[in-house]
């Protein structure tokens, strides 16, 4: 089918192009292709196209297929180009948006464009993902961290930007960790000079991007520009440019999985492009991180939301059942178990489910012993000011962004290599160390002097 729609799409643009004034409907509905003569009747069942391209609109592909093609290409391979959404529908703005500006091909004109693009501009044809992602962690609360928190503002510019070692946060430098980092997975909040045009590096940025004018997220991540395609967010590749990494490894756990192992040696020969919620077992055998978070699959629907699916919360320092702007738990343990029982029987089922269960709670038991040191040395005066010199408090830290994480995602998605060695292996030797030094302190009833943990810590 692929081809079919590549050659269809040729078709309406070189029909634009030459300057013919027949509409793209007709060209579908003859399915003639105007060089060879040769029919492709299948197009007929496949494209139901009411909308011509406008004048303006044609325009811009026309300009654009010259001054960046790179752009148009990949524009021309998906499917909305085949429904005739263009430039034009995603780029144009009204003269009153605080995003408006003029690119060089349509200055003096009445066109103002922006090359930002919102989650809001989607909703105008598919509200339903909108409002489902809007409500999920990769909206609002993606961004919070870099825009709102204090803790991690501190973090990005005070410490990682180098003012504490005297670099100012007037430089533009002091941005540097952000702009390369935080903000392109989680991203920020886009800053406007005078042109309307971004400024202090704060666009393009990642899932949660908060625009000028109020609109929240950025649908590329997933459904990469310009090309819009189903079938690369289905993939696990879409959701590894974030998640992965010391403290959120969830591509390597997933790749270490028995599915991970189907979808390596198999993956080249599933069905990747079926439509939404027709995309089923059959059509692969083993689940991407898309079938189990996000897919229509048995007698679930597709959902934006992320967080629909999940019981724990896996990603803070102590995991709780998932409850208000996170979900809820309860109903996300029931729907999780709906995707495994399309391919699991009910006993496999049920100890996976289990055992997640007592992972989560083996952690915690051990997190409640590391508050626990921490408060009564913090009673004492025996904590230092600046926790980044301070090794118990580094590694209670490292105990549960990193190995913490890892310990409880790996049991969750199934990699027994992260869930152990880079997990409960770290998190008993951890708490030993933390032991060591919570003995030491009150024994001595002082501070060691020098930190005893390495810059880097233990990854
Ligand atoms: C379906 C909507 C859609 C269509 C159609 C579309 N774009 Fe985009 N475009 C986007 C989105 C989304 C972004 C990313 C914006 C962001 O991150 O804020 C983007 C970004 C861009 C950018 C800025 C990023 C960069 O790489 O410099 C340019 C330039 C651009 N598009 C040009 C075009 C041109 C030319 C066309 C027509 C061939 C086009 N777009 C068609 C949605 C669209
Ligand atoms: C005659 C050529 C021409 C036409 C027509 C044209 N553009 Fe452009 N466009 C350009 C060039 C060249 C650039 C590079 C920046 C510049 O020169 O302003 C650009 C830049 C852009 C950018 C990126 C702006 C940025 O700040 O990075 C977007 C988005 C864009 N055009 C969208 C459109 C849309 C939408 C249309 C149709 C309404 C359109 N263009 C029509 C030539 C054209
Ligand atoms: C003017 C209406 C319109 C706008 C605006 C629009 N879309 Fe679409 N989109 C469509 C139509 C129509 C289709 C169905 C095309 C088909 O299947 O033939 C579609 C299909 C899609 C698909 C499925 C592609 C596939 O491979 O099956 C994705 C993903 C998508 N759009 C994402 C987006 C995103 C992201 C934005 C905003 C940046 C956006 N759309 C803006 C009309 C629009
Ligand atoms: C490689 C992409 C990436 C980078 C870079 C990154 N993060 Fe994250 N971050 C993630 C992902 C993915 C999660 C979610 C993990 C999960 O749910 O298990 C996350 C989770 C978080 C959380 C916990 C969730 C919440 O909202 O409370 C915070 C806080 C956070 N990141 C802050 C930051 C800050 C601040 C920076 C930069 C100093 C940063 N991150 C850099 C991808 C990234
Ligand atoms: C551009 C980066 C990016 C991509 C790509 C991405 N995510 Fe995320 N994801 C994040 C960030 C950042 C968070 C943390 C949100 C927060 O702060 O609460 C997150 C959180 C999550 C969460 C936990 C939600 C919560 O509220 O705790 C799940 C589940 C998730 N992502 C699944 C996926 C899946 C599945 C994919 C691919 C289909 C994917 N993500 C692609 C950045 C990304
Ligand atoms: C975390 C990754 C991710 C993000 C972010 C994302 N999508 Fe999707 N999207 C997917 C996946 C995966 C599918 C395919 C679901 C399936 O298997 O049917 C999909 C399917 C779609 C479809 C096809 C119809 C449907 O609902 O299944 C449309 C339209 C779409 N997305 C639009 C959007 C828009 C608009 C945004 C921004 C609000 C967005 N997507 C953001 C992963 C993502
Ligand atoms: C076999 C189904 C399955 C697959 C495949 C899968 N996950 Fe998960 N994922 C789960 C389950 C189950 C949980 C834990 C749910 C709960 O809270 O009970 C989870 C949890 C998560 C979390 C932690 C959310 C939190 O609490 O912060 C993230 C992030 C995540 N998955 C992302 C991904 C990504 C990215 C991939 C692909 C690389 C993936 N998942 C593949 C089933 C799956
Ligand atoms: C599309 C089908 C499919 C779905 C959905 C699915 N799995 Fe699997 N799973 C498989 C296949 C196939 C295997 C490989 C069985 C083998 O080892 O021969 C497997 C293996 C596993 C294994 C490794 C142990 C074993 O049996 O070899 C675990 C654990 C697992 N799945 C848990 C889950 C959980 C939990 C869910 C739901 C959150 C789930 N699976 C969803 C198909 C699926």
């Amino acid at each position: 089918m692929k081809e079919l729609f590549g050659k269809a799409g040729t078709l309406i643009l070189a029909t634009l192009l030459v300057g013919l004034t027949m509409s793209v409907a007709m060209a579908q509905e003859n399915g003639v292709d105007q060089a060879t003569g040769n029919t492709t009747p299948k197009l007929h069942k496949k494209l139901v196209i009411k909308r011509g391209l406008s004048p303006e609109a044609a325009k811009c592909i026309e300009c654009h297929s010259k001054k960046t093609p790179g752009i148009v290409e990949s524009w021309k391979k998906g499917k909305m180009a085949h429904a005739s959404v263009t430039c034009f529908d995603c780029h144009v703005v009204e003269k009153s948006s605080p995003m408006a500006s003029q690119c060089s091909g349509i200055k003096g004109s009445n066109i103002y464009i922006s090359p930002m693009v919102s989650s809001k501009t989607c909703s105008r044809c598919h509200p339903q993902e909108v409002e489902q992602f809007l409500k999920s962690g990769h909206a609002k609360l993606a961004s919070f961290p870099v825009v709102e928190k204090k803790k991690t503002l501190n973090l990005m510019y005070h410490l990682e930007g180098g003012e504490f070692a005297g670099n100012s946060r007037a430089n533009s430098s002091n941005m540097a960790s952000r702009a390369a980092g935080c903000q392109m997975c989680h991203g920020g909040k886009v800053e406007l000079g005078p042109d309307h045009k971004p400024i202090k590096n704060t666009w393009p940025g990642g899932v949660g991007t908060r625009y000028p004018d109020g609109s929240i997220g950025t649908c590329t991540v997933c459904h990469t520009r310009h090309q819009f395609s189903i079938e690369e967010a289905r993939k696990p590749e879409a959701c590894a440019s974030c998640h992965l990494g010391p403290d959120h490894p969830d591509i390597e756990i997933y790749m270490e999985s028995k599915h991970g192992q189907i979808f390596a040696t198999q993956g080249e020969t599933w069905e990747w492009d079926s439509a939404p919620d027709a995309w089923q077992p059959g059509d692969y055998t083993a689940p991407t991180c898309a079938t189990c978070h996000m897919s229509g699959i048995g007698e679930l629907t597709t959902t934006h939301n992320i967080n629909e699916r999940l019981k724990w919360d896996l990603v803070h320092p102590k995991s709780v059942i998932r409850s208000g702007e996170r979900g809820d738990g309860e109903k996300g343990a029931v729907l999780m178990r709906k995707v495994c029982a399309n391919c699991h029987g009910p006993t496999q089922i049920a100890k996976e489910k289990n055992t997640l269960d007592d992972v989560v709670a083996l952690y915690n038991f051990y997190w409640d012993g590391v508050v626990k040191m921490k408060k009564d040395l913090a009673a004492k005066g025996l904590l230092k000011k600046d926790p980044w010199s301070d090794g118990f408090q580094e590694i209670a830290y490292y105990f549960w962004h990193h190995a913490g994480r890892r310990a409880r995602q790996g049991a969750a998605m199934n990699g027994p290599d992260y869930a152990h060695w880079h997990g409960f292996f770290q998190l008993f030797q951890m708490y030993k160390d933390l032991q060591a030094i919570y003995n030491y302190r009150i024994k001595n009833n002082k501070i060691e002097e020098l930190s005893t943990v390495m810059s880097t810590g233990p990854l």
